[in-house]
């Protein structure tokens, strides 16, 4: 058969090939797993003719892939939803056709009924674990409103109905190779609207890596809530950890570079901490949270370590990689917090030396035992630690950028500057890096020497530019 010929029509078959084009557009707020589970979410839809579109107007099609986090994540969604019912009420009256309104994610999981309740607007609700049913769910919401799927836990079966090929964008991805969490962190949703861990198995991940490889992705990001409690299963029977999962995956050409993320302390493994010495295509970036620095809370935050545990970890990972960059989350404010805690957070923050950090206001979850615990922390005294706190990890950030000056580093180029022919990209450390002439490089992993560094990136020249 020659390739001119569609197989439609030599068959005879009257079904179109493609589609009639719907549009989709799907807002991800939340963590990288969930800009991983959106990318898939327009994955499993493109079959069925929808194209991505950037802004809700005019869309067929909106999913809100949410996060339940903390109290104003959840909330803005509400909020979305309320401008979301106007613009689909406005749409049937003009006859423009219906827009079906879908609400995924881990809200989606913890409140779906209530999502239902509250918002008659929604036509249905999956989970983070269902979304490979949203073709399937879709039909049946055409005929009536009201599904809600996602209460059970099953992320292998989710994974086998993906479609093989990806829709990529640019030269870095990521890859979610574990899923869910056992730690319960009195403070967390995560184990409740994610599940347990559960890993992928190591062909799956290899398989997709490859096809990423393939459309010319250099640098991927392994995702998990504990994403170093990988134990995938190997072609070979064994369990794999997730630094022999790096060196298969150092080894598929094309892939240049891996980060992943989340870990907790207490997976960081021996072979782990030696990969990153050894290992050239592991880059030398950790996020590893620790979330306080004081032993008391970090007892009551159900951390099962504690600070010198912690404090003595950054010394070993920095001993087998000297120059890494280390990265975490800390959480303010958590119940029953005095300014002895605090000042011991402070310390191990100037103790270990932060390149970057998120902080964030300890926000009382639902269902969660911290929700009902000790005696809740003034709200200005809160704010007031917040401030002290992200002044200090600003200042960290700071210097380490600063630092970088004069240094030829690596840069992935990933995407245009804002103006001419300037290309953003990132160095091994993953900080953002701003090159005049460059664009044509996009894809490509270039030495550059750094001229300066600043708050939140650096800006350097081509060599022998
Ligand atoms: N699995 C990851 C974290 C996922 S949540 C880990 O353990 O590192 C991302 C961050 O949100 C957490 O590290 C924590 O700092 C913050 N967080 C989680 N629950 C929170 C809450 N109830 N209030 C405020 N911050 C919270
Ligand atoms: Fe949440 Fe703790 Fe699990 Fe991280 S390790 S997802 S903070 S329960
Ligand atoms: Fe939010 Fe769910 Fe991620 S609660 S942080 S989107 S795992």
């Amino acid at each position: 058969m020659t390739d001119t010929l569609a197989p439609q029509e030599a068959n005879g078959s009257a079904a179109p090939a493609v589609p009639a084009a719907r549009r989709l557009f799907i807002k991800t707020y939340g963590c990288q797993m969930n800009v991983y589970d959106s990318e898939r979410m327009a994955d499993v839809l493109r079959p069925l003719g929808y194209a991505p579109t950037d802004t809700p107007e005019g869309a067929d099609f909106v999913i809100l892939n949410t996060c339940h986090i903390r109290e104003k994540a959840a909330e803005k969604v509400y909020s979305e939803l309320g401008k979301l019912r106007q613009m689909k009420e406005a749409r049937a009256a003009a006859g423009q056709g219906a827009m079906t309104i879908a609400v995924a994610g881990c809200v989606a999981q913890a409140e779906g009924e209530e999502i239902m309740r509250r918002q008659p607007a929604v036509d249905l609700v999956v989970g983070p674990q269902a979304y490979h049913q949203l073709p399937e769910l879709l039909t049946r919401t055409a005929r009536a409103r009201g599904e809600r799927i996602g209460a059970d836990f099953a992320p292998n079966e989710k994974f086998d109905a993906m479609p093989a090929v990806r829709g990529v964008d640019g030269p870095t991805a990521f890859l979610t190779v574990q899923e869910g969490c056992d730690k319960f962190c009195s403070f967390c949703v995560v184990p409740y609207t994610r599940g347990a861990e559960w890993s992928r198995p190591v062909v799956d991940v290899l398989a997709e890596a490859r096809g990423l490889a393939e459309q010319g992705v250099r640098e991927v990001t392994l995702l998990g809530q504990n994403v170093n409690a990988y134990d995938g299963t190997g072609a070979d029977g064994a369990v794999w950890s997730l630094a022999r999962l790096a060196r298969a995956l150092a080894d598929i050409p094309g892939i240049a570079r891996i980060r992943y993320t989340t870990s907790h302390p207490n997976d960081m493994s021996d072979d782990l901490i030696a990969a990153h010495g050894e290992l050239e295509a592991l880059m030398p970036y950790l996020h590893l949270p620790v979330q306080s620095g004081s032993d008391r809370i970090l007892r009551l935050m159900n951390r099962k370590h504690g600070r010198q545990t912690y404090i003595d970890l950054i010394g070993r990972i920095r001993r087998a990689r000297p120059d890494i960059a280390i990265s975490g989350d800390f959480i303010v404010g958590f119940p029953g917090e005095t300014d002895r805690d605090f000042e011991d957070t402070l310390g191990l923050v100037r103790e270990v030396g932060y390149a970057s950090a998120f902080s964030f206001l300890y926000s009382p979850r639902p269902g969660t035992p911290a929700a009902t615990m000790g005696t809740p922390v003034p709200g200005d005294v809160a704010l007031s630690r917040l401030h002290a706190l992200q002044a200090l990890l600003l200042d960290q950030q700071t210097a380490f950028n600063v630092a970088q000056a004069g240094r030829t580093l690596d840069v992935l180029f990933e995407k245009k500057g804002r103006h001419g022919t300037q290309a953003i990209g990132r160095s091994p450390y993953l900080q953002s890096v701003h090159v005049e002439d460059a664009d044509h490089l996009i894809g490509q992993i270039v030495p550059v020497r750094i001229e300066h560094g600043q708050q939140n990136s650096l800006k350097g020249r081509l060599i022998g530019a």
